[in-house]
């Protein structure tokens, strides 16, 4: 079994990554999307992405990390790939799933899930781009509006050269009302032969073990399911239990003393209420404790609340 976190634009940082992979039991993070527009970026905003390229490209606890491009012009996409490459990214996934209009106002995202055709083109470009040796994954969801193109666009992606696919499996007209249609997936993956990764609603256990019985997928990606069970990767490889809401508080508490680049104060508060919106979606004790952190605004307050809530447990 593989396990990937993953990509989450504005929430799952490298602090993210780098606390959710030492708890365990990932194999792989795709990072948050890189926009590519019309010019090669500098490798500055390669490093400030992922921090982890001055690590080899792995978490502080040893987990491969892998830069994921979002974008819709195949030479420009293609350049972008070879630079990050070139400093160190353990290969390039591609993001054609993104549901952000101003993204597919400009015809990147999911809007080429309406044409196979655009995708092969990408994809050739970038494999072109991507050594034989370095994975080139993409990652897509079942659809535009509808789910009429599912297979051939996983049929063109292979046919362009990816080494493998992971599937959201919602078009972006359902946006991320469940349920995830992992039927669909199995279909996918009967369709071709590179491997797929399973993603969408897996929550807990159970919910991984069904998703892998109706896709047959031995790879699943999690992303709002790792932030609302920290070691929920540990869980589903039968390694610990899953997290308790007393173990999560301790875990928050550690959040409290990463290092920020900006401003500390702000940022810490703020960061812990985006994160129980994820956790209270598992946890109901999350959203009273929510409730009473809200107008909170200093690191100091948001230390002194989470320790008197863990007093509640002692
Ligand atoms: C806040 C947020 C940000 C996301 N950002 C990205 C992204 O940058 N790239 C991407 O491919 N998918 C992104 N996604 C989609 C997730 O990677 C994932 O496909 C989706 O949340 C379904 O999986 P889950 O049910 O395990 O969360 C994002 C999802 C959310 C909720």
């Amino acid at each position: 079994m593989q396990i990937t976190l993953a990509p989450m634009e504005g929430v799952m940082d490298h602090q993210m990554r780098q606390l959710l992979t030492a708890i365990g039991g990932y194999d792989l993070c795709i990072t948050e999307f890189i926009r590519v527009v019309d010019m090669q970026l500098p490798a500055k905003v390669y490093r400030r992405h992922s921090p982890e390229l001055y690590n080899d490209s792995k978490t502080a606890s040893g987990t491969p990390v892998r830069i994921q491009l979002l974008g819709q012009n195949p030479q420009c996409l293609a350049e972008n790939a070879h630079q990050a490459i070139s400093i160190g990214s353990d290969g390039i996934d591609l993001n054609f799933g993104c549901p952000a209009k101003t993204v597919n106002k400009n015809k990147g995202g999911a809007v080429l899930l309406k044409s196979p055709e655009a995708l092969y083109q990408i994809v050739t470009e970038v494999r072109k781009a991507v050594p034989v040796f370095q994975t080139l994954s993409v990652k897509i969801r079942l659809g535009y509006e509808d789910k009429s193109l599912a297979i051939e666009n996983a049929q063109a992606i292979q046919a362009a050269g990816a080494d493998e696919l992971a599937v959201h499996a919602r078009t972006k007209a359902e946006g991320y009302r469940p349920p995830a249609h992992w039927h669909w997936i199995a279909k996918i993956k009967d369709a071709i032969t590179i491997p797929v990764t399973a993603n969408g609603d897996i929550f807990s256990v159970d919910d991984a073990k069904r998703c892998m019985e109706i896709t047959g997928c031995e790879r699943l990606m999690i992303g709002r399911g790792a932030l609302a069970t920290p070691n929920l990767a540990q869980a589903i490889k039968g390694i610990e239990s899953p997290n308790s809401w007393p173990e999560i508080l301790n875990i928050l508490e550690k959040y409290m003393f990463v290092q920020t680049h900006g401003d500390q104060e702000k940022y810490l508060p703020s960061r812990i209420k985006q994160w129980l919106i994820f956790i209270k979606a598992q946890h109901p004790q999350a959203a009273v404790f929510l409730q009473q952190v809200r107008t909170i605004k200093t690191t100091q307050e948001m230390l002194a609340a989470i320790n008197q809530e863990q007093l509640r447990f002692k």
